[in-house]
């Protein structure tokens, strides 16, 4: 009897600690952002939704970004009756960032309804999709994940300059860790496969942390910070695509530990939450679990930031200029 008390208190004690050890920080930031325009790209499921969600309870005024407007709808409507507010203000944009013509009628819209944005939040994103081309000639995760907010990010530069004081945060992955300086440069013949999913999505979220990076030294004059942020492995529709967990049977086998290692969206949104309302000032950083944490090597290296800057510019220079913005 004894025994069967202790090992219960054990095995009890144990997933208890691996909850809390998994479910990783949370942003104890008491700001507000009451009539502050916050944007985010993918806000309609997962982390961007639950962001929008916890943005909304601080009195954010929302421009929900999203590929199908009808999803951005139901999400709209989700936040409302979650906080019983009929007065929040939330507006639903849509947003393709695998087509440029998209993103591009997205910011003149932006541009001329608000007269100033405080936040951008990068978020929408794709893992483990299928490779090939988006319209624009480029490779689908690395245009959803990157080069769709690099060019979204600079069209929106004006707005976020209005700001007293403005943010930019790139939703970004311990992913970018798994992936070479070859595998990088691989942008560079971006209308090829990469090696695997998995290195197409390391490079695009390896980019979106040198992009920050670089983003921020070109900003250090002005009232915009940039950081980048990783949510952890988070319960989403991220993995639709993923073979491991788009399969019912080995997803019900993994079910039990997946409780115990993988955060809910709400956790999942909370380092993204800190960096758009800690005082920390600091720009161009790697945020984890609500703390500054250190990138890979080859994202905090200065040289591969600008490098990396400048091919993506000279790659996308025939569709947009950043001149004007930067
Ligand atoms: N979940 C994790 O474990 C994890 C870990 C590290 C980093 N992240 C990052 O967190 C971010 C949010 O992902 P999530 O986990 O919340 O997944 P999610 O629920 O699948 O959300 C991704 C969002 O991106 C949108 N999106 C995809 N392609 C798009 C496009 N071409 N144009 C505009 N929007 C597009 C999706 O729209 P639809 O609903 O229409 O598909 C969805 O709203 C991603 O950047 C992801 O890489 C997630």
């Amino acid at each position: 009897m004894w025994k069967y008390i202790a090992g219960t208190i054990v095995v009890s004690s144990v997933a208890y600690s691996l909850i809390k050890y998994f479910r990783g920080g949370v942003c104890h930031c008491t700001a507000r952002l009451d009539g502050l325009v916050v944007v985010i790209t993918g806000a309609n499921s997962g982390i961007g939704r639950a962001l929008a969600l916890e943005l909304a309870q601080r009195g954010a005024t929302l421009v929900l970004a999203c590929r199908d407007v009808e999803k951005g709808l139901n999400a709209k409507k989700y936040i409302i009756s979650h906080l019983r507010n009929k007065n929040i203000k939330i507006f639903v944009k849509h947003l393709d960032l695998c087509d440029i013509s998209s993103i591009i009628k997205f910011s003149d819209t932006l541009n001329k309804e608000f007269r100033e944005i405080y936040a951008l939040v990068n978020n929408a994103g794709v893992f483990y999709h299928p490779q090939g081309l988006t319209k624009d000639g480029f490779e689908i995760t690395l245009q959803t994940n990157y080069l769709g907010h690099y060019i979204l990010t600079h069209h929106l530069l004006k707005l976020l300059r209005k700001a007293v004081h403005a943010r930019i945060v790139n939703v970004s992955s311990e992913a970018h860790r798994n992936v070479n300086i070859y595998d990088l440069k691989a942008v560079t013949k971006c209308q090829e496969e990469f090696r695997s999913h998995f290195v197409a999505y390391g490079v695009s979220k390896l980019a979106l942390v040198l992009f920050t990076k670089q983003l921020a030294k070109k900003l250090s004059n002005t009232n915009i910070i940039v950081n980048a942020a990783n949510p952890g492995n988070v319960e989403t529709n991220i993995y639709r695509n993923f073979p491991l967990l788009s399969n019912p049977w080995l997803y019900a086998l993994q079910w039990p530990i997946r409780c115990l290692v993988v955060k809910t969206p709400k956790q999942g949104a909370q380092t993204l939450l800190h960096c758009l309302l800690t005082s920390n000032r600091s720009t161009g950083q790697y945020y984890s679990d609500c703390k500054l944490d250190l990138p890979s090597p080859i994202a905090s290296n200065d040289q591969i930031a600008k490098d990396y800057y400048e091919l993506t510019t000279e790659i996308l220079s025939d569709r947009f200029s950043t001149e004007s913005e930067c």
